[in-house]
């Protein structure tokens, strides 16, 4: 959710880590930061905000001769966006920067007597890496062998690069889930979080796999694996423009974002999962437990998320649950419950609606919650409580891995409720957690699933129009999978409870008529199966997502049996995204920038 980049030589280093951050400002930007270690001295530049109030604080700041430098441009995940938030983080000769989250961050801090200046998880790794040092001198391998002791202790994901004024010339580096890269030409070695800062600076890099860790000079590189072995470094060649390294061999920013909705999902149980139980860093244990009731209000795909966790929080907490469209709340004059708790949910938190009605509840008076995927975002800072969905930065203007993120937490929120209120034994937490843990397995984009999709998109791309069905859970899947189809390929496309099919929208049914069901084996399969039936009999066209065989469907896209319904949601979730994305890729539409829509609303 971060970007880090360190160059290593003679050439002047703020221009180059500048530069590179600019190509990984995408990921994040709310701080941003530089270390240069200039013979044996290191200067540090910081600033909050966008990287040019960065470049404005480096001024005319030149590095001059021999540098090993480092950068890095923040998402903020653990502590407000603030300078002493933004890395680098030193101590008394070191400096880091990192990107992933350290698990074990406040165990680690408890063993050690160092001040802290950060709320960051990441600072810790400064302050080990100094512990394991002292009093070993500073030989280059007595520095290897501390960064090695401190790597040993930490649990969780991260690329780490590390200088220290005691090994002048050096960056150490590691890499744990979060991706990292090398290269080097004649102007010396060049380290990012990404394709796109080496590009026109290095015609090849090595990936660095997980688990490997090492130091680098400007010529020269060890690698280890986790096991302390050598590895004999690997290069390959790097891709020709920078739009292409950021979306890293994707077709579009959208695929790009659904095939990264493992990584969201495990980034969003990193931390939370404790001795048996959810907890959130936002709030105290016990903060959720006076509100009598819960209005979940939103627009657009994260009002479908609401929907869905509307279910969650009825089914897992037992609370009477509200969900409401902001555009309509606002005006309505609506009776609230002084002692309900008010929830916005948001990618950008900058949406008009969803704002206006957040301060409309807060001004009559209610607790609020703002689930948003941008810190510092109007609704971050005017909601009481805040948590952030960790889906790192969305650019694709139709939603996916946000609303993803969005579920995931809405259900995580459940689950912490409904602890709270005892209503989850061991047996139940039990299947719980483990259907937590195998949403991230679930949402991994299968090749041949991919691919069938693929093939099976040129047969819809005309009719007069997509009806999406689904039942419980997977209504609201129904509407968002309808609302990704018609954002991006122009289709007309309507999400409905199946039940209600046979209320009016049943008249439309004929071949032309396309029906995309979510027929879900965990939930009310009698029911939509039959629903499904009707529709086939007055000849609509079906396509049935579904793990079980189905005979009239004209179509199967065949997801994996599960037991829970929520593994169930999100492999149908993956489908109906990819679905939407390959009707319009044939349709020849920019399902980036599809057209009339913008990423963030914040206009009524
Ligand atoms: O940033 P928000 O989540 O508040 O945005 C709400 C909607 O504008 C947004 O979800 C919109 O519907 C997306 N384009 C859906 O893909």
């Amino acid at each position: 959710m971060c970007g880090i980049v360190g160059y290593i030589g003679n050439q002047e280093a703020t221009s180059i880590l500048l530069a590179g951050l600019r190509e990984l400002e995408y990921r994040g930007y709310d701080s941003a930061g530089i270390a240069l270690l200039e013979t044996s001295s290191v200067k540090t530049f910081k600033a909050v905000g966008k990287l040019d109030n960065l470049a404005a604080k480096v001024g005319s700041y030149r590095s001059s001769g021999a540098v090993a430098a480092i950068g890095h441009t923040r998402w903020a995940t653990h502590g407000k966006p603030t300078e002493a938030n933004a890395h680098p983080h030193g101590l008394t000769h070191s400096q880091v920067v990192h990107n992933g989250i350290i698990e074990n961050y406040q165990n680690l801090k408890s063993t050690l007597s160092t001040p802290f200046l950060s709320q960051t998880d990441s600072e810790v790794i400064v302050h080990l890496f100094e512990k394991h040092l002292d009093g070993h001198g500073n030989a280059p391998d007595a520095a290897l062998a501390a960064f090695r002791a401190t790597l040993d202790e930490l649990h969780g994901a991260y690329a780490i690069l590390l200088v220290s004024e005691l090994t002048p010339g050096r960056v150490f580096y590691a890499r744990k889930g979060s991706p990292l890269q090398i290269g080097f030409a004649a102007g010396g070695c060049y380290l990012a979080s990404s394709d796109a800062p080496l590009l026109g600076l290095c015609d090849k890099a090595m990936h660095f796999e997980d688990g490997q860790w090492g130091v680098a000079t400007a010529d020269t590189l060890q690698v280890f694996d986790a096991n302390g072995a050598v590895v004999e470094p690997l290069f390959a060649v790097l891709p020709a423009s920078s739009a292409a390294a950021q979306k890293e061999g994707f077709r579009y920013f959208m695929e790009k974002e659904i095939y990264e909705q493992p990584q969201v999902l495990a980034d969003i149980l990193t931390g939370r999962l404790r001795d048996g139980a959810v907890e959130f860093e936002a709030f105290p244990a016990d903060w959720l437990r006076p509100f009598r009731s819960i209005t979940l209000c939103a627009c657009g795909t994260s009002y479908h998320a609401a929907l869905v966790g509307s279910y969650l929080l009825e089914r897992l907490a037992r609370m009477p649950v509200k969900v409401e469209i902001a555009s309509e709340f606002r005006y309505r004059v609506p009776v609230l419950d002084p002692e309900g708790l008010f929830v916005v949910i948001s990618q950008s938190g900058e949406t008009a609606d969803t704002l206006e009605a957040l301060k409309l509840a807060k001004a009559q008076g209610l607790a609020t919650l703002a689930l948003c995927n941008v810190d510092n975002s109007s609704m971050i800072r005017e909601a009481a409580q805040s948590i952030l969905l960790r889906a790192g930065i969305e650019k694709g203007v139709a939603s996916t891995k946000a609303f993803a993120a969005q579920v995931m937490t809405l259900w995580l929120l459940a689950l912490h409720w409904g602890q709270a209120k005892g209503l989850l034994d061991g047996e139940r937490w039990a299947r719980e957690l483990a259907a937590l843990r195998g949403g991230i397995d679930v949402v991994k984009v299968q090749p041949a699933l991919h691919e069938r999709i693929h093939r099976l998109s040129k047969r819809y791309l005309h009719g007069h129009g997509f009806f999406f069905i689904g039942r419980d859970l997977f209504y609201p899947l129904a509407l968002e999978g309808a609302l990704k189809l018609k954002e991006i390929s122009y289709l007309h496309a309507e999400g409905y409870p199946a039940g209600e099919m046979k209320h009016g929208p049943i008249a439309l049914a004929d071949a032309g008529l396309f029906t995309i069901a979510l027929m879900a084996r965990t939930t009310l399969w009698d029911k939509i199966k039959s629903n499904v039936e009707e529709l086939s009999a007055r000849d609509s066209t079906i396509v049935a997502i579904t793990p079980e065989d189905f005979e009239l469907a004209d179509d199967i896209i065949r997801i994996r049996a599960h037991v829970h319904p929520m593994l169930e949601f999100f492999e149908m979730m993956v489908v109906v995204q990819l679905l939407s994305m390959e009707i319009a890729i044939r349709l020849g539409n920019d399902v980036d920038m599809p057209r009339n829509l913008a990423k963030s609303v914040t206009v009524e």
